[in-house]
């Protein structure tokens, strides 16, 4: 058998070593030796190969703008909206999408083949809805770019954000967005939940809503939010953002408030990242982290993944778009530190992040697309505490990234000429 492409002597998360057989634009075989001709060898002998990254949350129109007007002083969520309020009339069409399209490059680089980007419809113009619809046909053959209306000043508190949410949806945005804690009420926060999780049902659209991003322990739209869920048979189309309060909430609601959630099948998506750096900042000491209950909704079989939300923008001035740091961040603050743990966290940022987001196409496994990630570490769990360069990345059959091993070299007396941080464990 010929094929387009061999990925050679690979090593899958599940410790299999395999060859990769890729022909167009899909996996034709998995086997532990292929010996048929090849376009190309890929030579990946004792890396870690894996389905590619994938980031279920960020806001790609503000992306790489850190600096523009200003940058975020104190550090907050809520300042960080306001500079985005101050940074939005200045924005063109031109530079949201050179900005958008050069951070694609940047993802395709880590490995990052899919990502959902919450895009602002409070503007009337929806400038930058326009520029990303573009973006996203630019860039279909490497990354899948979904679109969520995002009425980031609040559905009702805008005056037109709802209008303008329907328009955007009108113009081909994919999935529904919402903010219910930041709208005057708790009462208007409810009735947008609502609102939007019928539009949603009515178009067959998926829900994504920011949800109670906010350490107030009384923030309670997840609940709202899983209830409009089955009531409108939503189940497995709608997933909460961030759910810090969660975090603060008291354990009996908790105990009540997560069967719920994995009833409905609500999908969480908490972003370690930012979580943690704009979470808890009205605290002296103790000081919350800010995270939502990760490993207690694991326990309850809600599907959780983990999203990177910022980078270099109003909110966060960090970022790499390597979804690796999201993981290594999201393990630490959530205790995730068995090996099956660390494991599980690689999962997330991979395969439960495809799935959250409905990418049946993407997976290592015969038939599906041929996009995959070849990594510089023995395993998942060296992968993550290296955060380990990415060798090679393949989307839809073509190696669209390549970089040689980077060795570190040694002047030292009596030691070897170079050193590598990769290390065969014991255990
Ligand atoms: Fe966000």
């Amino acid at each position: 058998m010929s094929f387009d492409l061999i990925v050679k002597g690979g090593v899958l998360p599940d410790g299999r070593t395999v060859d990769i057989g890729i022909s167009g634009e899909a996996i034709a075989a998995i086997e532990p030796a292929i010996s048929g001709e090849a376009g190309r060898v890929v030579d990946a002998s004792g890396c870690l190969v894996s389905a590619p990254f994938v980031d279920p949350h960020f806001h790609m129109d503000a992306t790489l703008s850190y600096g523009i007007p200003r940058i975020n002083v104190s550090g907050t969520l809520l300042e960080g909206i306001a500079l985005w309020g101050e940074l939005k009339p200045l924005l063109t069409h031109e530079a949201v999408k050179e900005r958008a399209l050069a951070y694609c490059d940047w993802a395709v680089s880590m490995g990052l083949l899919a990502i959902r980007t919450h895009v602002d419809v409070c503007d009337d113009r929806l400038l930058a809805v326009e520029a990303l619809l573009e973006v996203k046909k630019e860039i279909a053959p490497y990354i899948d770019l979904q679109l969520v209306a995002f009425p980031q000043d609040g559905l009702y508190r805008s005056p037109t954000a709802r209008e303008n949410t329907i328009r955007a949806l009108d113009l081909g945005v994919d999935i529904v967005g919402g903010i219910p804690h930041f709208e005057r009420t708790m009462a208007d926060g409810t009735r947008s939940v609502t609102e939007l999780c019928e539009i949603a049902a009515k178009r067959g659209l998926m829900v994504d809503m920011h949800c109670d991003e906010t350490d107030d322990p009384n923030s309670r739209h997840i609940e709202q939010l899983a209830y409009e869920t089955e009531r409108l048979g939503l189940q497995g189309r709608v997933a909460g953002s961030h759910l810090t309060s969660m975090h603060s909430m008291d354990n009996y609601y908790v105990s009540k408030l997560l069967p719920l959630i994995a009833e409905a099948e609500v999908s969480a998506i908490p972003n370690p990242l930012i979580n943690i750096m704009l979470q808890g900042r009205h605290d002296t000491y103790p000081k919350r982290r800010g995270l939502t209950r990760v490993r207690e909704m694991l326990s309850y079989g809600i599907r959780v993944g983990f999203g990177q939300d910022c980078t270099m923008d109003p909110w966060y001035s960090l970022g790499t778009a390597d979804m690796l740091d999201v993981a290594f961040m999201g393990l630490h603050v959530a205790q995730m530190s068995s090996p099956s743990d660390m494991a599980r966290c690689f999962d997330m940022v991979t395969n439960v992040n495809a799935a959250i987001m409905g990418l049946d196409h993407l997976g290592l496994e015969v038939g599906k697309r041929a996009s995959l990630v070849v990594l510089d570490a023995n395993d998942p769990f060296e992968a993550l505490r290296l955060r380990a360069d990415r060798l090679c990345v393949v989307a839809r059959g073509k190696v669209v990234a390549e970089r040689p091993k980077r060795d570190m070299a040694l002047s030292l007396p009596g030691r070897p000429a170079t050193v590598s941080r990769r290390h065969k464990r014991a255990g």
